[in-house]
C-alpha cells in the first residue's frame, strides 16, 4: 500500500520509466527461460517471427513503430505517428516530445541502474582503461550541459565536436542532446579546410574540441587544426571549450574564444534535459556525394531513439546491461548510432575503443577487448578484420584469449565483406560473422540478419541479409527502372516511401538538393545508390555504388571532392579520381592527372606534390597515395569523365568503351601510365 501511495506521487515521466523498466526485467526473464531450455542465446524468437514481424512493419508501420516507441519516456505523447502527406520529408511521431539524452542516460538512474558501468574507455594507445557508470555519466553530462548553457547554447542551435575518441566527446553530444541543441561531429582524420567548410555551413554556437588525438607513432594536433580551420572562413563561433587531455602538451588558449573544459566543469551547474519535438533535430552530420559541397544529414529525435533502442535486441540481438562494441570512429554514422546511442538507449555498457586492429600493441587486442571486458556483441567495418588477418593469420595472438564464452556475434557493414574474410574471421572469433548494409543516410541497418527475431545465423555467405523490418526495399534492373530485377541479377538498389522513423528526414539547410539527389531516380523511391541483387531466399548483397563515391576502409570519399584538391595544385590542368581495388581497405583512390603545359618540375616531383596538397587538403583519412601523370582524361562527347572506363581498366577488369567517348586513343597511354605503378594488368 505504501509502495503503491509513493508510486501515486511519482512524475509522469519517473512512471514511464519504471514500467519499462518493469517490461524488460519481464522480457530478461522469459528470455533466459528460453535461453536455458533451448541453450541457445537468442531463443526468444521462432523462425517464423521475422517473415510475421516484417510484414506487420510494412503493411501496419504506424501500429509498429508506436507499439516500438513505448519502449521510449516520451514527454508528450505523439499525435501522430506518421505524417506523409508530403513526401520525400515524412515525419514520424508528429507531436510528440522527448529528450534523448533523458532516455540514454536520466532513465536508467531513475530506475536504479545507475550504478551500471555506462563506458568502458579502453586506449591501448595511451594504456588507459576507465570505466564509468551511468551515474557519473549522467553527472558529467548534466553539469557539461551548464557549461554548454552558460555559454548561450540553446534549443536549436548548432554544437560541433571535433574530438578524439574519448569519453569526453560522448559527453559532449549527450549534454547537446541534454539542451535539445543539435550536434555536428567532424572525424579527426580530416584537414583542416574540411572542417572550415563543416564549421562554415553548420555555423555552430560552440565548438568544443581537445588537445590533441593519438594515432599510432604520432600525436594528432586538434586545436592548430580547429585554428587553422577558423582563419580559412569569417564564421566565428561565440566559444571553443578545448579539453587538455592529461599527458599531453597544453593546448593554448585564445582569450575571448576559447574555454578551458575542466576549468569551465568545475563550477558548471547539474543541467536538466530540455524536451524537443520528435521531428526536430538531434544531430546533423557531414557525408560524401558526388561533389565536394558539403551535405549534412538530419536525423530527427523521436524516430532515432525509437529506432536504436528498437535494433539493439531485434536487430543485433542485445539485452540491456550487456557490453556491446563497436569498434568504429564517433565522428562516423555508426559512431553515433552504435557507439553512443543505440547502446545506451538500450541500457547497455558501451565499449570505447581508441586503438587500431593492429599495432595497438598486436593483431590480439580486438580479442583481449571482447574477453576482457566480458563483450556479448561487437560491430566492426572488414577492413579491420582484414588487417587483422594480413598481420596474424593463424590469429595466434587472439589464442590466449580463446574461448570468448560471453561473446554471441560479430556484425560487419561500412563496406563490402569478402567471402574469403568472413570464413577467416568466423574461424578466428569462434562466432558468426554477420553482414549488414547501411548508410548514413539510413543510420541504421536497411539488411541484416535480425537475430532477435530468429534468423538463421548462417545466411548464404556474400549477402547483407534481408531487408530489416521498416525497409521495403526493391531491386530495379539497371536498363529499365520501372522493372523488378529477377533473382541474381545485378540492379539497382531503391526502398519504397516512406522512409522508417530514424532515416535522415532531409539536408540541413538543403532541402531542394534532398528531394532531387535521392528521390528522382523513380517518384516514391528512395535511391540508396548501390548496385545489388536479390537472391531466390530473399537475401540482399550490395556489390558498389552507382555514383562517383568510393570506400575506403569504410570511408565514404567523394572522387568529385578528391579532384577538386588535385586541381587546386599549379600544375595540374586536370584530373580524374577511381577507387582501385586493395587486399587490406577494399579500394584506394587513384588519381590519373594531366600535367599543364610549360610546368618545370619532373613527373615524379609532380606527383609527389599533388599526393601531399590532397592530404593536407582533404585529411589523412582519404588514403590519397596513388598518383599518376597522363596525358589526357577519357571523355564523353558532354565532357564527363568515364570513370568506370579508367577503374575496370586499373582492376585489370575487361570493359567497353563507350561510343560516346570523344577519342578513344587516350586510353593506351592510361594503360601504360597505370601498369608503371602495377595496375592494369593484363587478364592471365
Ligand atoms: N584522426 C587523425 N587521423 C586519423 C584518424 C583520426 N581519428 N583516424 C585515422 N587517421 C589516419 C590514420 O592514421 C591513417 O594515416 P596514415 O596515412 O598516416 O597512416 C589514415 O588516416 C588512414 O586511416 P585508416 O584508413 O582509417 O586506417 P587506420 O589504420 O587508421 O584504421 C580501421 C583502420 C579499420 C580501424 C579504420 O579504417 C576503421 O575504423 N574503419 C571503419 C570505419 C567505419 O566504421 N565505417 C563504417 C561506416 S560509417
Ligand atoms: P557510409 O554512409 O559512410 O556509412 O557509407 C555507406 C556506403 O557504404 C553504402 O552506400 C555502401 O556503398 C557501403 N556499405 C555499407 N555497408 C555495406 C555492406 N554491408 N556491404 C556493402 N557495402 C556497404
Amino acid at each position: 500500500m505504501a509502495v503503491a501511495r509513493c508510486f501515486v506521487n511519482f512524475s509522469p515521466k519517473l512512471k514511464q520509466a519504471l514500467a519499462w523498466n518493469l517490461q524488460q526485467r519481464i522480457a530478461e526473464s522469459h528470455r533466459l527461460t528460453c535461453c536455458l531450455s533451448h541453450k541457445k542465446h537468442y531463443s526468444s524468437a521462432t523462425k517464423s517471427s521475422f517473415d510475421e514481424v516484417y510484414r506487420r512493419s510494412i503493411n501496419k508501420p504506424e501500429d509498429f513503430w508506436a507499439e516500438a516507441a513505448q519502449n521510449l519516456v516520451w514527454d508528450k505523447k505523439w499525435k501522430k505517428v506518421l505524417d506523409n502527406s508530403n513526401p520525400p520529408f515524412t515525419r514520424w511521431f508528429v507531436g510528440g516530445e522527448l529528450n534523448t539524452c533523458y532516455n540514454a542516460v536520466d532513465r536508467h538512474v531513475e530506475v536504479g541502474n545507475g550504478g551500471q558501468y555506462a563506458i568502458i574507455y579502453d586506449s591501448p594507445v595511451t594504456k588507459h582503461v576507465q570505466k564509468i557508470t551511468y551515474r557519473e555519466l549522467l553527472k558529467e553530462v548534466s553539469r557539461f550541459a551548464g557549461v554548454l548553457q552558460k555559454l548561450g547554447v540553446k534549443k536549436g542551435d548548432r554544437v560541433l565536436i571535433y574530438m578524439p575518441m574519448i569519453p569526453q566527446a560522448i559527453v559532449a553530444m549527450l549534454a547537446t542532446a541534454r539542451l535539445g541543441a543539435i550536434h555536428s561531429l567532424v572525424f579527426g582524420g580530416f584537414a583542416a579546410r574540411e572542417l572550415a567548410v563543416r564549421i562554415e555551413h553548420a555555423k555552430p554556437k560552440v565548438i568544443v574540441s581537445a588537445n590533441c588525438g593519438v594515432e599510432p607513432g604520432r600525436i594528432v594536433s586538434y586545436k592548430p587544426m580547429l585554428d587553422g580551420a577558423l582563419s580559412q572562413i569569417s564564421f566565428r563561433p561565440k566559444a571553443c571549450v578545448i579539453y587538455n587531455r592529461p599527458g599531453f602538451e597544453i593546448a593554448p588558449l585564445k582569450r575571448g574564444l576559447d574555454y578551458d573544459y575542466n576549468l569551465e566543469m568545475s563550477d558548471s551547474k547539474m543541467t536538466d534535459c530540455v524536451p524537443v519535438s520528435a521531428t526536430d533535430p538531434v544531430y546533423i552530420l557531414y557525408t560524401s556525394g558526388t561533389t565536394g559541397q558539403p551535405k549534412a544529414v538530419v536525423r530527427p529525435s523521436g524516430g532515432h531513439a525509437v529506432v536504436l533502442k528498437w535494433s539493439m535486441w531485434n536487430i543485433y540481438g542485445m539485452k540491456p546491461q550487456e557490453v556491446w562494441w563497436a569498434a568504429s570512429d564517433l565522428g562516423w554514422v555508426v559512431g553515433h548510432s552504435y557507439i553512443c546511442y543505440g547502446p545506451l538507449l538500450n541500457g547497455n555498457t558501451t565499449v570505447l575503443f581508441e586503438g587500431k586492429p593492429v599495432g595497438t600493441p598486436d593483431p590480439g587486442v580486438y580479442f583481449r577487448i571482447l574477453k576482457e571486458h566480458n563483450v556479448a556483441g561487437m560491430f566492426l567495418a572488414p577492413t579491420a578484420l582484414r588487417a587483422i588477418n594480413r598481420d596474424d593469420p593463424e590469429a595466434y595472438y587472439g589464442k590466449k584469449y580463446m574461448p570468448l564464452p560471453i561473446f554471441r556475434a560479430m556484425f560487419v557493414a561500412g563496406e563490402h565483406c569478402d567471402v574469403e574474410t568472413m570464413h577467416w574471421a568466423k574461424k578466428a572469433f569462434g562466432c558468426p560473422v554477420l553482414d549488414n548494409w547501411w548508410q548514413t543516410e539510413t543510420g541504421w541497418p536497411i539488411t541484416s540478419t535480425c537475430v532477435g527475431l530468429g534468423m538463421s545465423l548462417h545466411p548464404t555467405p556474400g549477402v547483407t541479409g534481408k531487408p530489416v523490418p521498416g525497409w521495403n526495399v526493391m531491386v530495379v534492373k539497371q536498363g529499365d527502372k520501372t522493372k523488378e530485377a529477377d533473382d541474381v541479377e545485378l540492379g539497382d538498389i531503391v526502398v519504397k516511401l516512406p522512409l522508417p522513423p530514424g532515416a535522415f528526414s532531409t539536408l540541413w539547410d538543403n532541402d531542394h538538393r534532398f528531394k532531387h539527389t535521392y528521390f528522382s531516380k523513380i517518384e516514391g523511391y528512395y535511391d540508396t545508390m548501390d548496385s545489388g541483387y536479390r537472391d531466390k531466399d530473399g537475401y540482399i548483397a550490395v556489390m558498389s555504388r552507382t555514383d562517383d563515391v568510393i570506400n575506403v576502409a569504410g570511408h565514404r570519399l567523394s572522387t568529385g571532392a578528391l579532384e577538386e584538391a588535385i586541381t587546386e595544385c599549379a600544375e595540374i590542368a586536370e584530373a580524374a579520381v577511381v577507387g582501385v581495388p586493395d587486399s587490406i581497405k577494399g579500394e584506394i583512390p587513384l588519381g590519373l592527372c594531366v600535367r599543364k603545359t610549360g610546368v618545370k618540375l619532373s613527373d615524379e616531383e609532380v606527383v609527389q606534390m599533388v599526393i601531399k596538397h590532397v592530404r593536407e587538403a582533404i585529411g589523412p583519412v582519404a588514403s590519397f597515395k596513388l598518383a599518376v601523370l597522363v596525358p589526357k582524361l577519357p571523355k564523353t562527347r558532354s565532357g564527363k569523365i568515364a570513370r568506370n572506363t579508367i577503374a575496370a581498366m586499373a582492376a585489370g577488369k575487361p570493359f567497353k568503351i563507350p561510343v560516346t567517348i570523344e577519342d578513344e586513343s587516350v586510353y593506351p597511354a592510361i594503360k601504360l601510365a597505370l601498369q608503371k605503378i602495377g595496375y592494369a594488368k593484363d587478364p592471365q
